[in-house]
């Protein structure tokens, strides 16, 4: 039994972390009342629609987790007040992006939202609130969380505090496309804290279905640490493989072969050695980045240039590939129809935060081509404000500028298109029947795929030119 017993928990930020992880705690503790509260009243009713269709994250097995649970004992709601003062514990789940001006400018994360939610929590508050770090924050961020909380003692007129604070680090090692698998199956949950009934108070929670000995308690420190470092290791990964994929181009082998060859060495293990057109999602640049702000913050340069190249390696891998392009479709793109498959970071997310396909198709529009982009799970709206730019209908051809169209299905982004650029590793661009879709386009026509999805004597047969990421010539 623990001595801070929580029957009721707030979570401030309903997006793509708070959504799945607050649906995941309350369907697997119906005892505890979950709210999830978020400012963003669109985001708020979308969660409430009846139309689990039209939840704001498409993750796969959400939808029944949110249908076990809303209304019975999950919330979403905009009063953050109320439901912060009934709270037992607080999770703070909202966004930490890179800033973008002002001291640490393209490295630090941008703290307001967790500011504003800090103070927040401290004026509404009552009795004894546990707060928990949800969002991935620089070290030590902790200590400043703290003293904003502690500031609730002040505003009381009388002898004793109004309202008293713990606070832990319980940082999210979710990926999107896998969010219900990883909640309900970690490999690890991480409690990071100074206040051992704190971090036991969480610990109850999670080991309604988490295993206690993945349950790690650690200090607060090494837990806003832990995260950072994570999703450094895992970037840097992918760093190391596309680099070795242009090596392998340039040398004849074939990325696909090396990663086995490496991956079945226990000691490398297999996981994360896809080559790819680099790595997107709204974490691994900005959570590197600060990592690098936090070592030159420490005075230790080095650490942070070696961290720093992880970053470097991945925008040259996504400039590579619109160069390689333009130069293998004779030198240019202008007014040529070319199809973007995929536009999302990964499969199985509708989420195109950071991903390649943007870049890349800034790049091709930069070249005057003219894109049908077309991803299962990505609405226009979303491609149009990802790239700063509408979508256009009429032909911008004859001016030689750039334009892009949303495609509906597959066989339409390739209608009369030149060259097919495969993005993202949907399950659908697996099976796609390339003898009938080859008829589609312009001779010669190409198919790049920066995701080892088709199958090149598929694509020869079809009489289509194919490249592939990573697969030198002899
Ligand atoms: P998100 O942008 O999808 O959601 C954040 C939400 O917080 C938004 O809906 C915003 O309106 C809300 N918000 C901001 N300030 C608020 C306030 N004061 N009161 C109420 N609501 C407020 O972000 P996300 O992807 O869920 O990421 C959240 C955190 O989790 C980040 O620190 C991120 O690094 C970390 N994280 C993300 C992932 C992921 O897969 N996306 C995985 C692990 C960790
Ligand atoms: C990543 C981490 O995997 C999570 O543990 C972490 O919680 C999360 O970041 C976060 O902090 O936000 P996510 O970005 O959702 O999760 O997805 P990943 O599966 O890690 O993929 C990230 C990017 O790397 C994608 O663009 C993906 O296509 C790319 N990738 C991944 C590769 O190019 N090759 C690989 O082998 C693996």
């Amino acid at each position: 039994m623990t001595i801070y017993p929580i029957k009721s928990i707030c979570c401030i930020g309903a997006g793509y972390v708070g959504g799945p992880t607050m649906a995941v705690i309350a369907d697997r503790c119906p005892h505890i009342e979950v709210t999830v509260v978020d400012l963003n009243e669109e985001r708020i009713a979308a969660w409430n629609d009846s139309d689990l269709n039209q939840l704001p994250v498409y993750e796969p097995g959400l939808d029944d987790v949110v249908a076990r649970a809303r209304g019975r004992n999950l919330y979403f709601s905009t009063a953050v007040d109320e439901s912060i003062a009934s709270a037992d514990m607080v999770f703070i789940s909202v966004n930490t992006p890179t800033k973008k001006k002002g001291v640490g400018a393209g490295q630090a994360s941008d703290l307001r939202w967790v500011e504003a939610c800090a103070r927040q929590v401290a004026q509404w508050a009552k009795g004894h609130t546990v707060v928990v770090e949800k969002s991935t924050l620089p070290v030590r961020t902790a200590a400043a969380i703290k003293a904003i909380l502690d500031t609730a003692k002040s505003k009381s007129d009388n002898a004793e505090p109004l309202s008293t604070f713990s606070v832990l680090s319980n940082p999210e090692f979710l990926a999107e496309g896998t969010a219900i698998r990883d909640l309900e199956q970690p490999d690890r949950v991480l409690i990071g804290g100074n206040d051992k009934d704190a971090i036991e108070a969480l610990a109850t929670i999670y080991s309604h279905w988490v295993p206690n000995r993945k349950i790690l308690r650690t200090k607060l420190w090494s837990s806003e640490l832990s995260k950072l470092t994570a999703n450094a290791f895992l970037a840097q990964r992918i760093s190391s493989i596309n680099s070795v994929a242009a090596l392998c181009e340039a040398t004849g082998a074939d990325v696909r072969e090396v990663a086995l060859a490496i991956g079945t060495d226990s000691r490398i293990g297999p996981k994360f050695l896809d080559a790819g057109p680099g790595f997107g999602g709204s974490c691994f640049q900005k959570d590197i980045l600060n990592l690098v702000y936090l070592s030159r913050h420490f005075g230790l340069s080095e650490v942070a240039s070696y961290w720093e190249q992880v970053v470097e390696l991945n925008n040259w891998q996504q400039n590579r590939i619109s160069a390689l392009l333009v130069q293998r479709l004779f030198g240019t793109v202008t007014g040529k129809r070319l199809a973007i498959l995929g536009f999302a970071f990964k499969a199985n997310t509708n989420d195109t935060r950071e991903s390649p396909a943007i870049r890349i198709s800034l790049d091709l529009l930069e070249e005057g081509a003219q894109l049908a982009i077309h991803d299962p799970k990505v609405a226009s709206t979303q491609i149009a404000l990802a790239l700063g730019k509408a979508p256009s209908s009429s032909s911008s051809e004859i001016k030689g500028e750039g334009s892009w169209c949303f495609a509906t299905t597959v066989a339409e982004a390739l209608q009369g298109a030149d060259a097919v650029l495969i993005l993202t590793e949907w399950d659908e661009y697996l099976t796609l029947d390339w003898s009938s879709l080859a008829g589609l386009m312009r001779a010669p026509a190409w198919v790049f795929d920066t995701r080892s999805v088709v199958n090149p004597v598929e694509i020869s047969e079809a009489g289509l030119i194919m490249w592939r990421l990573g697969e030198g010539s002899d």
